[in-house]
């Protein structure tokens, strides 16, 4: 076991080798998981590298980044996650038009042999003016996406690599799985997912041997029991994008006090929910966060480790990946490895506060 908080998890009674759990069983969970029927094992919680991406926007100026970056800060808090025992690395080439995984490439340096790198492809984008072009799910686009990713990381593999076009024609899907298996038999990539909301699409997915995960947006607020359900039934793991409802369940975005100009969040596209209309979080979110901070913080937990261990608790497949911008950021974030998941007991009460049907088991509603 690589770092302390992990080595104290461990000494703490949770077991490290269970696969499977249920809601009773709630506070023993694994330090590391294991990526679907891949065989690759990661940290239970990984880094998502979008923020770090810095900015970068559509055609007509919309932002798509979360503003500013300091580059040196970004690398500091990658290899702070490092010492601190995480292993599991999100990024995707879109991120800042390649930026993120420039910055998380001169990060990792020589330990890449470490970790576990997760990229994406699907979208199009021009690095110079640093804008989103479109997308493409033509079967030889991947392969162009992943030799400029390989050399934007600097590596000679991609662990997962990921569709990035959430709502895809499933058809048209399935010949990018089937090429998927071909870049794994190349040794390029070792396995694969798709990274959408929908378990229909991710189904189609599954089918292929080397398929390990879905990415998809589940967090305390959203919950998400279909895909929950996908997971179990097809042996994916839950790659767990947005688990802080991109920045509200730290309980720092407050209303009325509006991210800056540049930040995706100071103009929300209609998928972004809980920002309103940029002026800040909406305040209706805002009061179920606070709603929720005494069950979520109990134990010594922040309020974003508490809604890790809330995501850990709810499903033994899960991986969030939060994003983070400093080095204070990974540390907290990490910091919820050794803190572990939420017991039964919290997790009924988070269910009595959102009002939201009572569930028996960890286990996914059927
Ligand atoms: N596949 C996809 O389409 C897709 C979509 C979304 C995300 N993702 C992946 O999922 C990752 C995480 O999701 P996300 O970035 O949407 O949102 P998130 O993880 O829910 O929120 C991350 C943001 O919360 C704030 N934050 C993080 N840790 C904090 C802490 N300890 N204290 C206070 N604030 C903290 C930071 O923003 P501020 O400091 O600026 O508030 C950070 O950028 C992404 O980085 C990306 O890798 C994928």
């Amino acid at each position: 076991m690589p770092s302390r908080a992990l080595q104290l998890l461990a000494s703490s009674g949770m077991e490290t080798t269970r696969a499977e759990t249920t809601r009773a069983e709630t506070t023993r969970t694994e330090t590391t998981r294991t990526l679907g029927r891949s065989g690759i094992r990661v940290s239970a919680l990984g880094f998502g590298c979008w923020a770090i991406g810095g900015e970068w926007r559509t055609p007509d100026g919309q932002p798509l980044g979360w503003g500013r970056v300091d580059d040196e800060e970004s690398v500091r808090a990658i290899r702070r996650a490092l010492d601190l025992g995480v292993t599991f690395f999100d990024t995707a080439d879109v991120y800042g038009t390649g930026h993120s995984e420039r910055v998380l490439g001169r990060a990792l340096g020589r330990r890449r042999a470490d970790v576990v790198v997760a990229t994406k492809w699907g979208n199009v984008f021009d690095e110079r003016t640093r804008t989103l072009t479109g997308g493409d799910d033509s079967v030889a686009y991947v392969r162009r996406a992943l030799t400029a990713s390989l050399r934007r990381l600097g590596t000679d593999h991609v662990d997962l690599y990921q569709f990035h076009l959430g709502d895809a024609d499933p058809e048209r899907a399935a010949r990018l799985r089937d090429t998927c298996e071909e870049l794994v038999r190349e040794g390029l990539i070792r396995a694969y997912a798709w990274s959408t909301d929908d378990p229909g699409r991710a189904a189609v997915f599954a089918k292929g041997p080397h398929c390990a995960a879905v990415q998809y947006a589940v967090n305390v607020l959203q919950d998400a029991p279909g895909m929950l359900r996908l997971c179990e039934e097809a042996g994916l793991a839950g790659v767990v994008r947005s688990p802080l409802a991109m920045g509200l369940l730290t309980g720092r975005r407050v209303p009325g006090r509006a991210p800056e100009a540049g930040d995706i969040r100071s103009r929300p596209p209609a998928w972004l929910k809980g920002f309103g209309d940029g002026s800040g979080a909406d305040p209706e979110w805002f009061a179920r966060v606070e709603a929720l901070r005494d069950v979520l913080t109990d134990g010594g937990r922040t309020l974003a480790q508490g809604a890790l261990a809330w995501l850990w608790a709810r499903s033994p497949r899960t991986v969030p990946i939060p994003g983070f911008r400093s080095v204070a950021q990974a540390e907290e974030n990490a910091g919820a490895l050794e803190k572990g998941p939420l017991t039964a007991e919290q997790m009924a009460e988070v269910e009595r506060i959102l009002g939201r049907a009572e569930r028996t088991s960890g286990r996914p509603p059927a």
